[in-house]
């Protein structure tokens, strides 16, 4: 997104700690982890483009019809609340965090987060996440573009064959049958698409500590990111 399409005004003393990244580098269960140890408020922005392709594809929106579509993203309808042991993701009151995570989804999430009006559409509604005491957000831009004044900014790396090694266990865990050189394949596929887009690519923030997960276990990066947030929050 280009500085001259969006607002940059920072009108909040409300802490914000981000954390970006491609796929299958632990940002989402690192940010979870953190949100609960400062009882923060936790933003998932991936889930927010994965649940406006899940209403898409339940509601047969055409995905061409824009219109529509923007209309859905400006009000979506979703809560992230930690119950039952977990952190869910309710879609208009329904715990949807199981059917987030297929290719299909993730796949046309990827290529609604490519259109400008989409994402313009769900600026001001991540933005509206923050909210005292604090809030901890995982995604792509939102220490570049969502929230450029954050408190901390992260940036994770991993090499992309640990990351789908990663994604290959905890699918094949869960009893699928997959082929660790298809989803190497189609994560090379995702990154290209989400880096090399021309509004709000996935980049590291100037003013970023990065943190290369590639070697360590998700207690090492955990431990690291709770070292600073005590240095810096
Ligand atoms: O983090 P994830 O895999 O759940 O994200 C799903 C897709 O949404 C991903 O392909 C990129 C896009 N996304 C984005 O463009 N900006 C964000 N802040 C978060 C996700």
């Amino acid at each position: 997104m280009s500085s001259e399409n969006i607002d940059n005004t920072v009108s909040s003393n409300i802490p914000v700690i981000t954390i970006d990244g491609p796929s299958g580098t632990g940002k989402g269960t690192l940010g979870r982890q953190v949100a609960r140890y400062l009882n923060w408020h936790f933003l998932d922005s991936g889930a927010l483009y994965r649940i406006l392709a899940l209403a898409v594809l339940d509601r047969k929106i055409p995905q061409d019809d824009l219109h529509t579509i923007e209309a859905l993203a400006e009000k979506l309808p979703v809560e992230f609340e930690f119950g039952n042991d977990h952190w869910q993701v309710l879609f208009e009151g329904r715990d949807v965090v199981s059917e987030l995570h297929t290719e299909a989804i993730g796949h046309l999430a990827s290529q609604l987060a490519a259109n400008k009006e989409v994402r313009r559409a769900l600026l001001a509604r991540q933005r509206a996440f923050r909210e005292a005491p604090g809030l901890v957000t995982d995604g792509r831009d939102m220490g570049t573009v969502i929230f450029p004044d954050a408190t901390l900014k992260i940036y994770l790396y991993a090499s992309p064959e640990v990351r789908a090694e990663r994604r290959y266990r905890q699918l094949k865990a869960g009893g699928l049958d997959v082929k660790l050189s298809q989803i190497l394949q189609e994560l090379a596929a995702r990154d290209e698409r989400d880096s090399q887009r021309l509004i709000a690519p996935m980049v590291a923030a100037t003013d970023a500590v990065t943190i290369d997960t590639s070697d360590l276990t998700a207690d090492e990066v955990l431990a690291k990111v709770l070292e600073l947030v005590k240095e810096r929050v």
